[in-house]
């Protein structure tokens, strides 16, 4: 199907932290084969595996070493293919990662490029971003504030200074070389024929430099992406490209291009507001970001989140909104990385169940293809004694065997520590204890899941929000050809009454438990604290 991405469902895996098929203490391939069952019943559509490359991991594999191969850690290209083979089977796409801004120093081509008395330093000389000064391009700001001063950094071997956008043991690639170019294609190439149905392209906004710009989003680095796009077109016509464009919803258009350059993008300023909306109990900052958003090419898509694998990133609000996160979700300076807080979703909602799924009701019915992390269905928790975003990266909490029956390895073998707090450990948050409950979250998420999957105007309907005199109520149509889904939303921790102005007669039916509403002009709602209702318009 060309356009599948439109109505799936997309499930994110740490490959690390998902679960230990070898007993080394590191999660692998054949692991997450072992739990495709577990993610089909769930109800997703496409796995989107972190970086499976080799690397140093100082980035947690967004550090490249290697493009063509699968981190011994991970296991083999073998297991990749068998892995798309089993997903396939279950009707389940595979999502891979390309990395083209950057690569670990690691990698070959940066310790050829930087010694110039390596063999094939001719070649790849000019790989990378090199200068003598490190005065160029003043006007690019720094991405990981806590940990880097500057976009450059001094190399010995080459006495030059090479660019860097993220750790300053990651050169960005010099894409202004038709060399450097090629290469990546290659790398997508690579990829498609493993059997990756899509790609992640990470960091996109950052490829190319140019005096006197912020660096970001230049119309040479769409160029680039243009040609990826008619490249995988022409070769593998259903290969879907997913931008990581962390940028203002106007800015993120062109990453859309004419309908011929990314299929889809993520929509970091939707999400972020999504915690405000919650934290104020109003929906003013849904109703200013969704007029913000402006409508893209017929063949896109939004991909919308919670959360990731990163800090819950703050660029994309003001410094006066930020700080108000800040002081609200993350109270102890430990939570804070970079523009951002290290904390996952359940922590963030104070475990409040009520609240957890209002915010899944935004998700799965708000615009966009939702994406949701690992763990997040069984509300773990994290543990910022870790550093950097390590705390949000522990191990899948399978069961209350030891290691979170994540891997039998033993306990000083395992990567990271799995979440063994009273709230979050293990014990009591895990698969197994979820299944065996009628009304957890993991059993909700996978009927919400069915709901969504019955209904495509969740996917692909026009979003029409309801105007309502409570400002805590936020509500909207989901109108497609063949339904109309209306979606009413308790943005607030108390019980609110809503009436709304539907302008008509008619019925709705609750798509939870089938319960039909009558209504003259006006549906009158009540709605318990963070309350949701997903109704269908009876025809
Ligand atoms: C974005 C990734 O999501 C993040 O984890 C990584 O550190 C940076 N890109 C640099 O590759």
């Amino acid at each position: 199907m060309p356009d599948w991405y439109k109505d799936a469902v997309f499930y994110q895996i740490f490959v690390r932290a998902f679960c230990d098929s070898n007993g080394d203490g590191i999660g692998d391939l054949n692991g997450i084969v072992s739990k495709l069952d577990y993610l089909r019943d769930l109800g997703v559509n496409a796995l989107w595996l972190m970086p499976i490359t080799p690397s140093p991991l100082r980035d947690h594999g967004y550090d490249v070493s290697g493009h063509f191969d699968v981190h011994p850690d991970y296991g083999t290209l073998a297991d990749f293919r068998a892995l798309v083979d089993a997903a396939h089977a279950r009707d389940v796409r595979v999502i891979v990662e390309l990395v083209p801004n950057h690569t670990s120093d690691q990698h070959p081509w940066f310790q050829a490029s930087r010694d110039p008395a390596h063999p094939e330093h001719a070649k790849y000389r000019d790989w990378y971003v090199w200068s003598d000064t490190d005065k160029k391009y003043p006007d690019a700001r720094i991405i990981f504030i806590d940990y880097e001063k500057s976009n450059w950094t001094w190399d010995e071997k080459r006495g030059q200074f090479f660019w860097h956008r993220f750790f300053h043991h990651q050169p960005d690639l010099n894409f202004d070389n038709p060399h450097v170019q090629r290469a990546m294609m290659r790398v997508a190439q690579f990829w498609v024929d493993q059997g990756a149905d899509g790609i992640r392209v990470d960091a996109p906004p950052y490829l190319i430099e140019r005096e006197g710009t912020n660096c970001e989003n230049l119309p040479e680095s769409h160029a680039y992406y243009k040609r990826l796009r008619a490249f995988l077109d022409a070769y593998a016509p259903d290969t879907m490209l997913l931008a990581e464009a962390n940028q203002w919803a106007r800015d993120t258009l062109p990453y859309f291009g004419d309908g011929d350059e990314f299929q889809m993008n993520f929509h970091f300023p939707l999400m972020p507001r999504i915690y405000l909306a919650l934290a104020q109990g109003q929906r003013a900052p849904l109703d200013w970001i969704l007029a913000q958003t402006p409508p893209i090419p017929q063949n896109c898509q939004w991909a919308t989140f919670l959360r990731n694998h990163d800090e819950l990133t703050l660029e994309m609000v003001t410094p006066q909104e930020r700080e108000f996160m800040w002081d609200f979700y993350a109270p102890d300076v430990a939570m804070r990385k970079n523009l951002g807080i290290r904390r996952r979703l359940a922590p963030l909602l104070d475990n409040d169940r009520a609240k957890i799924k209002v915010a899944h009701s935004l998700l799965l019915t708000l615009i966009g293809s939702p994406v949701l992390y690992y763990g997040d269905e069984i509300g773990m928790g994290d543990n910022i004694k870790l550093d950097d975003r390590w705390g949000v990266r522990t191990p899948m909490q399978w069961n209350d065997a030891p290691n979170a029956g994540f891997s039998n390895a033993p306990r000083e073998k395992i990567y990271l520590p799995a979440i063994d707090d009273d709230a979050y450990g293990y014990s009591r948050v895990n698969v197994a204890a979820a299944e065996r409950v009628p009304d957890s979250l993991l059993r909700w998420i996978r009927r919400a899941l069915k709901i969504r999957a019955q209904h495509p105007a969740f996917a692909r309907g026009a979003l029409q929000t309801l105007a309502t005199t409570n400002p805590a109520v936020f509500a909207y149509w989901r109108a497609a050809p063949q339904e109309k889904l209306l979606v009413v939303n308790n943005l607030s921790g108390r019980t609110q009454n809503v009436s709304l102005e539907l302008n008509t007669r008619g019925s709705v039916r609750d798509l939870e438990n089938g319960a039909a509403l009558s209504f003259e002009n006006v549906l009158n709602l009540e709605l318990p604290r963070y309350g949701y209702r997903w109704f269908a318009l009876a025809p």
